[in-house]
């Protein structure tokens, strides 16, 4: 593993950092107070083939490799953690696994003007009750012929209110358990789908976070992403990946919020000094740095394995587990360097203390990262 950037991955950075300012840092704040989906910004995105990045160009992708996936997440969400998640989700959620277990009939119709973000996907695991369950998950798809008739309801979806495909996880099999779980594309305006209510939310405002209800909705078997009864390795090899967003994610919440501790840090004056001068902020600022170069290594170690074919769902679950962890303790710390100040809706590092907080709950909880990680060491040790 190379730790220095390659120089395509060094032109991708800077290009992304100079989109990330230029577009999507004016729009963070009202993104934030208005919730609003931010549409225009993901068609320019999906200009700068920020949609797949790591997709084949053959697929409608950009043809780079993960770890440049994991800069493009953090470097947008560095600025705008709403944004991040929006294109994570596109990226890693719902274009990657019908690029690994979709037909070349299905790659056309469901992934590449998704790859290409002329449509907007989502990834409907997660129900009103079963969460870190998702093995319990209770939607439920009957075969009539050459359709599915799909009953249930989905919750917590991102992107789910704008989505013109969802990836659904449903049982096809219920006496089998995990076994019977099945991965459906279904299409917006599908009859029997309907949006649900949009979540109201600490942080990450602009997601379209919603509840999904199908209502024997009527399905074509050739929407079925895999076999029957595959779709729970269909979703949990999706979510390694998605880890890897997530935690990329975190990175550029506390990479944005370091940046302005650290300029807050020079300007605001007490006793007479700048605050940077005391060491008692030193050290704060000294520990953020420490942690976020610990956590940003973990993440593109964990992309650098992706990229190899191995399978890495430990790493992946690694660098969340402490990325996501470290975004809330470094978003704190830039809090109580701006005092009273961080504390107000007039400074961003109010946003990115809310923003963090989900890091360490969706795409698995810090509890089920440490599940996994456990398996993994007692695997292998
Ligand atoms: N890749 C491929 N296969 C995998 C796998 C992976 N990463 N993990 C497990 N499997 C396979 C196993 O090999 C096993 O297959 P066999 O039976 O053939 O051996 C099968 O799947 C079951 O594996 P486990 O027994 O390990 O799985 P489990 O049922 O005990 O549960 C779990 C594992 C860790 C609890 C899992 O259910 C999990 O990760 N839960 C959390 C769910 C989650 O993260 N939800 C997030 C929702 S999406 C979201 O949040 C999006 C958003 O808003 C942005």
């Amino acid at each position: 593993m190379n730790l220095e950037l390659s120089e395509e991955q060094k032109l991708l950075q800077r290009t992304v950092r100079e989109f990330a300012e230029n577009e999507v840092k004016p729009l963070a704040r009202e993104l934030d107070e208005t919730g609003h989906f931010p549409r225009e910004t993901f068609r320019k995105a999906a200009e700068l083939g920020l949609t797949a990045v790591a997709l084949p160009e053959s697929e409608g992708g950009t043809g780079f490799d993960h770890v440049s996936y994991s800069i493009v997440i953090e470097e947008i969400s560095r600025v705008c953690a709403s944004t991040g998640v929006i294109l994570s989700v596109q990226n890693s959620l719902y274009c990657d696994p019908i690029h690994r277990f979709g037909t070349e009939e299905q790659k056309a119709k469901f992934l590449a003007p998704f790859a290409r973000g002329e449509k907007i996907g989502c990834y409907a695991l997660t129900e009103p009750q079963a969460g870190s369950n998702a093995a319990a998950l209770a939607t439920r798809a009957v075969r009539d012929g050459d359709h599915y008739i799909v009953n249930g309801a989905k919750a917590w979806i991102t992107n789910g209110g704008v989505a013109d495909a969802a990836l659904v996880y449903v049982n096809t099999d219920p006496a089998k358990s995990e076994k019977g779980i099945t991965a459906l594309v279904i299409e917006r305006g599908t009859p029997g789908f309907k949006v649900g209510k949009e979540e109201k939310k600490l942080g990450i405002h602009a997601t379209a976070c919603t509840e999904l209800s199908f209502t024997d909705c009527e399905v074509p078997a050739a929407n079925r992403i895999g076999n029957e009864g595959e779709g729970y390795k269909v979703a949990l090899s999706t979510l390694d990946g998605g880890r890897i967003g997530i935690a990329a994610q975190a990175v550029g919440i506390a990479q944005g919020a370091f940046e302005l501790a650290l300029a807050y840090a020079r300007e605001r004056q007490a006793f007479g000094h700048p605050i940077a001068d005391f060491q008692t902020i030193q050290f704060m600022l000294a520990d953020m740095a420490t942690e976020i170069d610990a956590a940003r290594l973990l993440v593109r170690k964990a992309a650098w394995k992706q990229d190899t074919g191995s399978r890495f769902t430990t790493e992946a679950s690694i660098a969340k587990l402490f990325a996501s962890e470290l975004a809330t303790r470094v978003t704190h710390k830039a809090m109580q360097i701006h005092g009273g100040n961080g504390y107000s809706r007039e400074y961003a590092v109010e946003r990115m203390y809310r923003d963090a907080r989900i890091t360490e709950i969706y795409e698995g909880t810090s509890e089920i990262q440490r599940l996994v990680i456990a398996a993994g060491v007692l695997k292998s040790f």
